[in-house]
């Protein structure tokens, strides 16, 4: 008995087994031949509409990828550097490299060869000398290979008399919580593009060509908006919620040029600049906490449409003299706005920032921040005083922490054949 109706349940579990192989089989198989599937990549998708499309409806149509992001290409050769003035790309990695007490100068001009031959390569589509993995080089994303050098690149070169004053570690600030890990460094790659594969890539072929030169003392990775998520021109927001960027000189304009680029000089600083890294921890658990409008009286400018306190729009000038019904500026003074402001062109920073958003700890609280990239002519005349007032007074100072701090040059850029740093070098 127990025997016959086992053996009947089991003939009936393999008759609907079978059927069932049977209909997922037919289904598949109706789907790869019912024309509807273009190609593997829409695969997903097309499944999802073929299951639930009505029979008397048209096919949708397969959405091509939009290849035009992948393939996009920045220029390498010119007498400044990109990655400075490129629109920022929405990924980075900043490599800072301590160099072997052997690398002498003879050495920095072989590696400064390499990874110029590298980056030449790299950016324009093309795999480096080397590369294990040609196929990723394919699709450079805008990429860009921006060199700098730190205090430790000059006296390795026996050169420091060329070294640009200013060009020197930062001097403390009461606010500073510098840890060594996120600080210094004497050679710095710069990798920016729209796809993070291809930084990862040309980060690894670039630190693989350094190595016998140095050891990598740290690397932050960055983040902004993805490219195509919103307007080119739009300003992106940071993880505070912030639109940051808005006052930033635009490049093509002389602020642009007066600001960033090194007008004269000797031929190792002309067209070149400064860039200050600092990594700034930001307390995204306690900033929670703030109203919106508390948010905003700490920036000086609103969440939303980025617009000062005092505007409506974004690019409206700030009036720090308004003052409200009870007699306050109604843009705080101490807000970060009204701390950094500068008016005039030539003391005016370029920040290119990322924000990074690393593992959060046991309790779930994040490790984010931002990695503040400031691009000047001159640090002293230009970025300090800002850091100065900001660090003396700013509302953002409660959630905000300096935790790491590097200074290099941006040496100029080179001629097709030439390399970054011949100038100096050579
Ligand atoms: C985590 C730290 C920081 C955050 C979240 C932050 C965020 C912002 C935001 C949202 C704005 C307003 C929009 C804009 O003009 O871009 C701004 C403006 C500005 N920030 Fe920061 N910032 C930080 C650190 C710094 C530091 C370290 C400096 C320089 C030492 C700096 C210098 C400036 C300047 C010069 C402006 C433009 C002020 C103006 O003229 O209106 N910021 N920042």
């Amino acid at each position: 008995m127990t025997d016959q109706r086992e053996t009947g349940t089991t003939d009936q579990r393999e008759t609907a087994t079978t059927d069932q192989r049977e209909t997922r089989r037919l289904s598949r198989r109706h789907l790869l031949t019912s024309g509807t599937v273009a190609g593997g990549a829409v695969l997903g998708g097309a499944i999802g509409a073929t299951l639930t499309r009505d029979p008397g409806q048209p096919a949708p149509t397969p959405v091509a990828a939009d290849t035009t992001i992948g393939t996009a290409i920045e220029p390498f050769h010119g007498p400044r550097q990109a990655g400075i003035a490129t629109p920022p790309q929405a990924h980075a990695s900043f490599v800072a490299f301590t160099l072997h007490q052997a690398t002498d100068r003879a050495a920095l001009v072989r590696l400064m060869r390499l990874l110029t031959d590298d980056a030449a390569r790299l950016t324009q589509g093309q795999p480096a000398l080397a590369d294990t993995e040609r196929e990723l080089a394919l699709l450079p994303a805008r990429l860009t290979v921006t060199f700098g050098f730190g205090p430790g690149f000059y006296r390795a070169a026996g050169l420091d008399d060329r070294r640009p004053a200013s060009v020197a570690d930062l001097p403390p600030f009461s606010i500073d919580r510098l840890q060594p890990r996120w600080s210094g460094g004497d050679l710095l790659i710069q990798i920016c593009a729209d796809d993070a594969v291809t930084v990862a890539h040309a980060q690894r072929m670039l630190v693989k060509d350094a190595r016998p030169f140095g050891t990598v003392r740290w690397t932050q990775l960055g983040f902004r908006r993805s490219r195509g998520v919103q307007g080119e021109t739009a300003t992106q927001h940071n993880l505070l919620g912030q639109l940051d960027g808005t006052t930033n000189p635009k490049p093509g304009t002389t602020a642009f040029e007066q600001a960033v680029w090194v007008p004269d000089g000797p031929a190792w600083q002309r067209d070149g600049t400064t860039l200050v890294i600092r990594r700034i921890t930001t307390e995204l658990e306690t900033w929670d906490l703030l109203g919106r409008t508390d948010k905003e009286q700490a920036l000086g400018r609103r969440l939303d449409t980025g617009a000062p306190l005092t505007g409506q729009a974004e690019h409206d000038p700030p009036d720090f003299t308004a003052t409200d019904e009870h007699g306050f500026t109604v843009i705080p003074d101490f807000s970060h706005v009204a701390r950094a402001h500068v008016t005039n062109d030539r003391l005016r920073i370029l920040r290119r920032t990322y924000n990074y958003d690393g593992v959060p700890d046991a309790d779930g609280r994040p490790d984010s921040g931002l990695i503040f990239a400031s691009y000047q002519a001159d640090v002293d005349r230009q970025f300090l005083p800002i850091q100065r007032r900001l660090a003396e007074r700013d509302l953002l100072n409660e959630w905000t922490t300096p935790i790491g701090s590097a200074v290099f040059a941006i040496p100029p850029g080179c001629a097709p054949g030439g390399w970054v740093g011949e100038q100096l070098l050579a």
